[in-house]
């Protein structure tokens, strides 16, 4: 007992001390005006709260060794669920009979990866970022719509309202015009999951599959994004998952950054209503649409930043990256676990 809890003492000495290294060293480079606030958003929600034996077992998700083609934005890839079959919010975690059909033993490299000591990640210096916000025109800046204006004025506390009035911010997207990409799509892509979850992923935006089934991430990426998130020990449909933007840009293009301002508002009104405890932001993009900067997610990645002050976001590899370098998915497994230790989550045994 008492030898636990000396273990998690230095556990938490170690990453509190690991943290201000990493802050000492980059300065202010991605981090509100008060540095305090990304030190009390990492701090508040977790103080590194699983058990510290269990933090260590972690291993890697080497189920997503499946081979795939590649695939930008998840697009083109074997057909998924229909829709109705995944609408139901599971709860979290999985079921471990869930969770062990996702995984295989892990790649020897990735346990070599994860034999390393669990800390948080220090980056090496950096120069700070050139400018907050994507540059975009005064023509094409975001104007709030009525349901998106709501939110910013009352957020609703109970979990029904709150709902409620997703649902209705999803309803104002479906007949949106304020960008170019409404006049291509099939369907508007709004979210899918939990919208309750503690945990949010965002993307950049709906590929082929994504504009056909008006679903994020049903393709080949959201496949392997499942396999990661049943790492994590969630359901897919125990966490919220969305996009900058909602609508497919063409030819599977990054949107540009007036589309993504346009769009800006609608995850802004999300993320106010779910109020998740993290945000992983799945590449380049994601990390751009949330924080505006342009600093390429190779360096981004496994550095906390932060969302409007508040809440905290770590950047890794986009899954469409991984089905062509599946090389980085030792990475990515060491973000998504800097995320599960932020929560208190150990890792699922998956033998
Ligand atoms: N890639 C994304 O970024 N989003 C999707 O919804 C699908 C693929």
């Amino acid at each position: 007992m008492v030898e636990a809890l000396r273990e998690e003492l230095a556990d938490l000495t170690a990453s509190v001390r690991a943290f201000l290294e990493w802050h000492a060293m980059t300065g202010a480079d991605g981090l509100p005006g008060d540095p305090s606030a990304l030190h009390e958003a990492l701090g508040a929600s977790s103080p590194e709260g699983g058990p510290p034996a269990a933090r260590r077992a972690e291993r890697g998700f080497a189920g997503l060794d499946a081979p795939a083609p590649a695939a930008p934005r998840g697009g083109g890839g074997a057909a998924s669920a229909p829709a109705a079959q995944r609408s139901a919010a599971g709860a979290s975690p999985a079921h471990p009979e869930q969770r062990a059909a996702a995984f295989s033993p892990p790649h020897p490299e990735q346990r070599a990866a994860e034999a390393q000591p669990a800390r948080a990640p220090v980056q090496p210096p950096r120069a700070p970022e050139p400018s907050p916000r994507p540059a975009v025109s005064a023509a094409a800046a975001p104007r709030a719509e009525p349901a998106a204006r709501a939110l910013a004025a009352a957020q609703p506390e109970s979990p029904e309202e709150r709902v409620a009035r997703l649902s209705l911010i999803a309803e104002e997207v479906r007949t949106c015009q304020k960008c170019p990409l409404h006049e291509g799509r099939t369907h508007t892509v709004f979210s899918r999951g939990n919208p309750l979850s503690e945990i949010v992923f965002v993307g950049e935006g709906p590929g082929a599959e994504e504009d056909q089934q008006g679903e994020p991430f049903v393709g080949p990426a959201g496949q392997l994004l499942d396999k990661m998130i049943a790492a994590m020990g969630y359901h897919r449909d125990g966490v919220y998952i969305c996009n900058i933007v909602k609508c497919r840009p063409p030819k599977n293009r990054k949107p540009e950054p007036a589309e993504m301002a346009a769009c800006s508002p609608y995850l802004a009104s999300q993320l106010a209503l779910i109020k998740p405890k993290v945000i992983v932001a799945l590449g380049a993009t994601a990390v751009q649409g949330l924080i505006g900067t342009t600093e390429g997610i190779t360096k981004l990645r496994g550095t906390w930043k932060l969302y409007k002050g508040s809440i905290p976001i770590m950047p890794t590899f986009h899954p469409a990256y991984l089905l062509r370098q599946p090389g980085a998915k030792r990475e990515v497994w060491s973000d998504l676990k800097e995320v599960m230790r932020h929560l208190g989550k150990s890792a699922p045994d998956r033998g």
